[in-house]
């Protein structure tokens, strides 16, 4: 049974028992607890939380998911996928365990011909949790398994939570005996190779706080409902029912398998050490296609850290499977074909999600091939001081400078018939790791743990924000940190965190920037520098103790500084505007993915599948200035989603939306839903100004622009920096392009004639070098150090020059360049010479070392380049008695 067809059968099979399909969320929904999504429930957190009314009783859904946790495994086990796909449902207070387990049961072993999987009900078993009998004995009533195949298992195995706070549940799996060739007797509990998870049926009930109850710790509480979560591993059940020995040769995944078969000549299943390569390949290939599709780009941090990390595996296991040109993007091909059919948007967004990968690659094998030359030096080395073992710290060096994990490294001195001296490699690395984990550590004093703030959220609810309509209240202290830590008071001069019972402050969110201003009371003064909600609700403000000490219960006024606000409302209302012309251009495949509203000046990110015409952009700008002119009135108000998407409000892709949602209007050219703080009239804008606008990541564009005053101020700084060129270069404004192209025309022209004659000038010179000629053993020798900054070329020909002066005598000519802290060298070597075997690529290795460098070159001529001038007169030496011992 195909992939797809599993994924097809499982919704539908919940869609009859009354189940909600809910699409895929993106991999990096915004969730701070996560880097990406990992299971098909976290969507629905703010529904089992209880936060926001769930819109249904029951949903269903395919999840992609991508957890990395287990990376090293990848490829060894039959199991472990980076990117796979949950299939799950879930019932929000509706139904609880029995109908659970009856309808997972009725999937999986209702025969293909019924809808079903089709799987033997008699290889079936289950595991609870250890103080859950009930479960065990719904099992029993309503499958009929016996009691034999149904184990209990403890807190580690049978808890489920998403490994941070928050909801959480005992679970109960389902596993599915694939037959005593594969392992021992004895059910899940001695053998998960053999008896393989399918699906975790988890029942959601309890709050979980800092430690995991599978670790022991007490639960914080009991949710508001009792709740279902499932996922299934379609990968999973797809290799059993595919008959394939492993996830990775099931249908979606072992097409990019047979590709670097292809690529490689190297056949699959013919070598162990192989095979972990091709399903490494195929694996990260797959998950790197879909984490960039949902907008991650390589980087060195967190998301765009991990996308990397996989793509640099992949090209590594390409390039120990012997390949070395670029590949990815031909992989990516595979992963679209076999993934399209269920996410079309994969196909769709191709062009970039490629162009992502190319680029990546192309980096990666530029560093790679610096880091494979400071291999070939310490190689060189090693072996010239005798030994046969690379230092670690030169590991260490090139995986930290160069990305080279140590794999390549212990391959690639093999091949140098060199090992590793990996102990000392993995002292440093522990050692990095040490540095690190202490840097993470002294990060969650500052924000890290959130707990205090959930108790004061719990204890005082959510801030009441006036904002929308006051700059200005009277409010109460109710909740102080310094340092993190909750404290009673704060004096002058003391940067302090504070909650306030209500506030006109906007806390930064949806791309606005927080407000600023100040806080007053009696013989106290804060400056309020940032506020943020640092937990969904709460609002935090980020102050200075300016005089007078803060204590909890003080009475504030509390005000926004608003001239700033203004300015923010014009950029944020620009945003929108900016937004909504975009959308007219390039139809709804153009995605709003970030903006920025600062005073005065917005920034907006959209993606495009294809490129952005500066055309289209004068267009924009245009249209939204005509806009303006309208002064159309800003309203705001709130209503349920469903309505609000109903009058064709624009969501933001992967933004979480409650039930109610607040929808800001400008007439009739722009509806969106939106927390942000707006002007009344756009007329309030006066000038919208593009100032920018560039292509950031690949498919992904940013136009900056600068509103009202801000804008103008920009229009006049241009104004005038023309008129300050057209000064300069001594014509009017308009025949400035011409005049400056004039220029540069001229200045390339000179620079070539410079070049020319300083060439002439150094071939001036052949004539007296050629006279230096040494007799070395029948040979004339001229090697010399040049001066002046000669460049390699001109060394190149000079070289030629003296040469062809030796005429018919066997003659060597070395050359030397030294500039500045490097050195570079041209041999050439006459007819006559290499009759005697004076091959001038085979003399570079007996001098290169002493200036610290290295080169080669045909018999003929050879060049090189060093690192150490010093060295030239020892170099010339130790040339002159390599061509005597000829
Ligand atoms: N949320 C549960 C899991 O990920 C179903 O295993």
């Amino acid at each position: 049974m195909e992939t797809h067809e599993i994924n097809k059968r499982f919704i539908s099979y919940f869609e009859r028992s009354g189940h909600t399909p809910v699409p895929s969320a993106s991999l990096i929904l915004d969730d701070p607890t996560l880097l990406f999504v990992n299971a098909g429930m976290v969507q629905f957190k703010p529904y089992f939380l209880g936060e926001v009314p769930p819109p249904y009783p029951r949903a269903t859904s395919i999840q992609k998911c991508v957890r990395t946790g287990d990376i090293d495994e990848v490829g060894k086990t039959t199991r472990h996928n980076t990117f796979f796909q949950m299939a799950g449902n879930f019932s929000f207070g509706d139904y609880f365990k029995e109908g659970a387990i009856s309808r997972a049961w009725e999937l999986i072993t209702s025969s293909a011909d019924e809808g079903g999987f089709g799987f033997d009900p008699e290889r079936i078993w289950a595991t609870v949790y250890e103080h859950d009998a009930e479960t065990a004995g719904l099992w029993r009533k309503v499958t009929g398994i016996p009691s034999e195949r149904i184990q209990y298992r403890g807190a580690e195995d049978n808890y489920w939570d998403m490994g941070v706070p928050g909801p959480g549940g005992p679970c109960s799996e389902i596993y599915y005996d694939r037959g005593p060739e594969f392992g021992r007797d004895g059910g899940p509990a001695v053998d998960e190779d053999r008896y393989l998870e399918i699906w975790n049926l988890v029942f959601m009930q309890d709050i979980r706080g800092e430690v995991s109850p599978k670790k022991g710790a007490p639960v914080l509480g009991e949710l508001p409902k009792k709740n279902i979560d499932t996922g299934m591993g379609v990968e999973r059940v797809a290799y059993l029912l595919q008959g394939v020995d492993n996830v990775y040769e099931t249908d979606l995944v072992r097409p990019v398998i047979a590709r670097a078969e292809e690529f490689s000549g190297r056949r699959y299943g013919a070598d162990h050490v192989d095979d972990v390569r091709f399903r490494v390949i195929a694996d990260h290939a797959r998950s790197g296609v879909m984490l960039i599709g949902d907008g991650v780009t390589p980087g060195n941090e967190a998301r765009g850290y991990v996308l990397r990390r996989l793509l640099r595996r992949i090209v590594r296991s390409v390039r120990l499977l012997g390949v070395h040109e670029p590949v990815l993007t031909e992989f990516a091909a595979v992963v679209r074909d076999a993934m399209a059919p269920s996410y079309p948007e994969i196909a769709r967004d191709f062009d970039r999600i490629s162009e992502v990968m190319r680029v990546e690659e192309e980096a990666f094998l530029t560093t790679l091939t610096s880091g494979v030359r400071i291999f070939d030096l310490a190689a060189e080395e090693t072996k010239r001081s005798g030994g046969d073992i690379l230092a670690g710290d030169k590991a260490f060096q090139l995986h930290d400078t160069y990305g080279f994990p140590i794999d390549l490294t212990l391959e690639m001195a093999e091949e140098q018939g060199l090992s590793v001296d990996e102990d000392g490699f993995r002292t440093l690395m522990e050692e990095q790791r040490q540095r690190a984990k202490a840097d993470a550590a002294s990060r969650k004093q500052g924000r890290g743990d959130l707990s205090v703030y959930r108790e004061m959220l719990e204890r005082h609810g959510e801030t009441d924000f006036l904002g929308y309509t006051d700059l200005q209240s009277t409010s109460k202290v109710i909740g102080l940190l310094v340092d993190g830590a909750p404290a009673r008071s704060a004096g002058a001069g003391t940067k302090a965190e504070l909650v306030l019972d209500r506030t006109p402050f906007y806390a930064e969110s949806g791309g606005q920037v927080a407000d600023t201003g100040i806080l007053v009371g009696s013989g106290v003064e804060l400056k309020v520098l940032d506020v943020q909600k640092v937990v969904p609700g709460l609002f935090v403000h980020r102050v200075e103790v300016l005089a007078g000490e803060v204590g909890i219960d003080t009475e504030v006024t509390a005000s926004v500084d608003g001239t700033r606000r203004a300015a923010i409302a014009r950029s944020h209302s620009a945003t929108h505007l900016v937004h909504a012309a975009v959308r007219g251009a390039y139809g709804r495949r153009a995605a709003q993915a970030g903006s920025l509203n600062s005073p005065g000046r917005m920034r907006f990110d959209f993606t495009t599948p294809g490129s952005v015409s500066a055309g289209v952009l004068t267009e924009v700008e245009e249209e939204v200035n005509d806009y303006l002119q309208t002064d159309a009135e800003v309203q705001t108000y709130v209503t349920t989603k469903d309505k609000a998407l109903e009058l064709g409000a624009v969501a933001l892709f992967g933004e979480k939306y409650g039930n109610d949602v607040r929808v800001v209007d400008m007439g009739e050219y722009s509806r969106e839903l939106c927390g942000g703080t707006h002007v009344g009239r756009i007329g309030e804008l006066g000038l919208v100004k593009l100032v920018s606008d560039a292509s950031i990541g690949s498919g992904v564009h940013r136009v900056e622009a600068l509103v009202g005053t801000d804008a103008l101020r920009h229009v006049r700084k241009e104004q005038l920096l023309v008129s300050q060129l057209a000064g300069t270069f001594k014509v009017p404004a308009d025949q400035l392009p011409a005049r400056i192209e004039d220029v540069l025309t001229r200045l390339r022209n000179a620079e070539k004639e410079i070049d020319q004659l300083r060439t002439q000038q150094v071939l001036g010179s052949a004539g007296s070098l050629a006279d230096k000629a040494a007799d070395v053993g029948g040979v004339a020798l001229v090697a010399e150090r040049l001066e002046g900054d000669v460049d390699a070329g001109a060394v190149r020909a000079l070289a030629t020059e003296v040469r062809n002066r030796l005429g018919s005598r066997p003659g060597v000519v070395a050359l030397f360049a030294p500039q500045g802290e490097k050195v570079s060298f041209v041999v050439a070597t006459t007819a006559a010479a290499r009759d005697k075997g004076l091959a001038a690529g085979k003399l570079v290795p007996a001098f290169a070392p002493a200036v610290g460098g290295r080169g080669g070159g045909k018999p003929d001529m050879a060049q090189g380049g060093g690192s150490d001038p010093s060295g030239i007169d020892r170099a010339i030496a130790a040339l002159r008695d390599a061509v005597a011992r000829e």
